[in-house]
């Protein structure tokens, strides 16, 4: 049984995909624990109405980001997770923090990366005329948002779309690639070579989302 212990700044949706598709799908796998940097994250009362346990580190209460990860890799190593997720956690994380983690942390970032890494993805693609956007799972290392890649989702960018409407389409992709990325990782599927992800099984990596 794989421990799985996910981060969320709030809504937390894709970490909600993930618990259901564990449950629905049977995964040698549990999600362990649900961390939070912000308290009021309607994400931690989704979390324990499943029972799972839930935590708060509060970013606000540290006077420095290292005294801030150094809890809450104490937090975080007091579940022993096998696997820790970032889901909508909108914190950026230490150099220490990240290799004291390396190879059992992945992200999900809303963009088609390399492309518009860090904030504000919806909104670039559009204003840069894109007509797919899309978002990745990805290892994470210490350079933001550029570890390998495990799986990537594309959807159209409409003509009249807004950050909000492309936000929206690019969130239900997520939830689809997240869960089967995660699943992956638990079912021992991920392979890390040169620097690529490469699948043990014939599933595609990638998803065409029409929306
Ligand atoms: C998701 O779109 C996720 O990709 C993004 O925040 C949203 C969280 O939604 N993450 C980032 O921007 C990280 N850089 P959720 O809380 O409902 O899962």
């Amino acid at each position: 049984m794989k421990r799985i212990v996910i981060l969320i700044s709030g809504l937390g949706s894709n970490m909600q995909a993930i618990v259901r598709s564990c449950t629905l799908e049977g995964w040698s796998g549990q999600v362990a624990a649900v961390i939070s940097n912000r308290p009021d994250a309607p994400g931690l009362v989704f979390a324990a109405r499943q029972g799972i346990a839930t935590a708060v580190v509060d970013h606000l209460q540290y006077p420095s980001r290292d005294r801030f990860d150094s809890e809450l890799a104490r937090v975080i190593d007091g579940f022993a997770p096998d696997l820790l997720l970032l889901a909508g956690f909108m914190r950026i994380l230490g150099d220490d923090f990240v290799v004291r983690y390396e190879g059992r942390i992945l992200n999900i970032h809303p963009s088609l990366l390399p492309s518009f890494a860090g904030l504000y993805t919806h909104r670039r693609a559009i204003e840069a005329g894109c007509k797919l956007a899309g978002a990745t799972v990805h290892f994470v290392t210490a350079a933001l948002d550029q570890g390998a890649i495990v799986a990537q989702a594309a959807v159209p960018v409409l003509p009249d779309d807004t950050p909000q409407t492309l936000s929206a389409r690019v969130l239900t992709a997520e939830h689809l690639i997240y869960p089967r990325a995660v699943r992956w990782f638990v079912e021992d599927q991920l392979r890390l070579r040169d620097g690529r992800v490469q699948l043990a099984n014939a599933e595609p990596q990638c998803l065409f989302w029409a929306g």
